[in-house]
């Protein structure tokens, strides 16, 4: 449970937030470094076929900031030539890192070869990863699902072929493709990649909370791990995963740190796009946030429901303005994770 290296560079914390597509854009990478505990960011997958032909959307998806250094850049596809080629076209844009997507489970992602689908071809995943070593400098690293369907875990197997083309870092996911999101991950299966390679290892799946963390660490054995959903629903994770590592008292985030999250992504968002892709942002962050909070359900509606800048920040204010004058938001109860998921479908129907 200490830093660990990725060749020369320093994970510090051993903790990387996991890639979500639509979710860890540069703004919402930005948000969850700066609340502390994040060793590194990485982008959303990044299609190769759009990164090759220059399509504006990737070149957009490549921006970092410098303060997310390390960071690594995640590409995804199935051709050998073109996963080369956007795999240097990552570097030129400055990544520290080259992550090869082998997990994503999308039907159009699959259909095509690439994602998960590239456990089903490990010859094919064997000429991509040489020809990528080829043509990049900096490390290349592995994220991927146990195996594709439930009776063909491979992931052991993947893991140490990888190696021998000279990915410097596995990411496991636990679940398959089958599974998608259901279930829990199999953190067993980190620790027998753990103990097949000598490169690091690191566990991803189901961490919300700093218990979770430590106990993953401990059991596996693992060198880092990655945090997806759970930043979305607290954004102090991180640090609150490294105070524990540090063996410190978990960091308590006050009402008034919630309030400027908030505040502050919006400004991110304000400053990164337009008013209507802001809002949708926004709220798809509020809908997971939220949860937790007193009121947190009033507090959803007023948010899904605000159509401009003005009425958002302004329902953010009235909001906390009530709590910290302990006045009653809505019922000001704490919901249930059922009424949670209840009133998003209600408020995304
Ligand atoms: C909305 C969403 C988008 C995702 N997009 C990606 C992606 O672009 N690349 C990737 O490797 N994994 C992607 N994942 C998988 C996550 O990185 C992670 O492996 C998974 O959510 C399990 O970790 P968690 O339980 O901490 O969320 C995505 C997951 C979600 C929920």
């Amino acid at each position: 449970m200490k830093p660990f290296k990725i060749r020369d560079i320093k994970i510090d914390p051993p903790l990387i937030l996991s890639p979500m597509a639509g979710v860890t854009d540069f703004t919402f990478r930005r948000l969850i470094k700066k609340r502390g505990g994040v060793g590194m960011t990485v982008s959303e997958f990044i299609s190769v076929e759009g990164m090759t032909r220059n399509s504006p959307q990737s070149k957009r998806m490549m921006r970092f900031l410098d303060a997310e250094r390390p960071f690594a850049i995640q590409i995804f596809g199935s051709n050998p030539d073109r996963m080369a080629m956007a795999a240097e076209m990552a570097e030129e844009q400055g990544a520290d890192v080259l992550d090869v997507n082998c997990g994503c489970p999308a039907p159009k992602v699959v259909k095509k070869g690439g994602g998960s689908g590239l456990l089903t071809d490990l010859p094919l995943l064997e000429r991509i990863l040489k020809d990528i070593k080829k043509s990049i400098s900096i490390p290349l690293t592995l994220k991927l699902r146990s195996g594709f369907t439930n009776s063909d875990i491979n992931c052991v197997e993947v893991s140490k072929m990888a190696e021998q083309c000279g990915v410097e870092h596995i990411a496991l996911h636990g679940r398959t493709r089958e599974q998608r999101y259901s279930g829990l991950a199999n953190w067993d299966l980190v620790k027998e990649i753990k103990n097949a390679v000598t490169v690091p290892v690191s566990g991803n799946g189901d961490v919300t909370n700093v218990e979770s963390a430590v106990e993953k660490f401990e059991r596996t054995g693992c060198d880092g791990i990655l945090v997806g959903r759970g930043a979305m629903q607290n954004p102090w994770l991180f640090r609150q995963i490294n105070d524990a590592l540090k063996g410190l008292k978990p960091y308590e985030p006050t009402l008034a740190d919630k309030q400027e999250v908030l505040l502050e992504f919006f400004e991110y968002l304000s400053e990164d796009m337009h008013e209507k892709a802001a809002l949708g942002k926004m709220k798809q962050l509020a809908g997971q946030f939220t949860k937790g909070l007193r009121g947190g359900a009033k507090f959803r509606q007023k948010l899904f429901h605000s159509q401009s800048a003005d009425e958002i920040l302004e329902n953010i204010g009235v909001y906390f303005d009530t709590l910290s004058n302990n006045g009653t938001y809505g019922d000001n109860r704490v919901e249930t994770e059922v009424e949670i998921l209840d009133s998003c479908e209600a408020v995304s129907a």
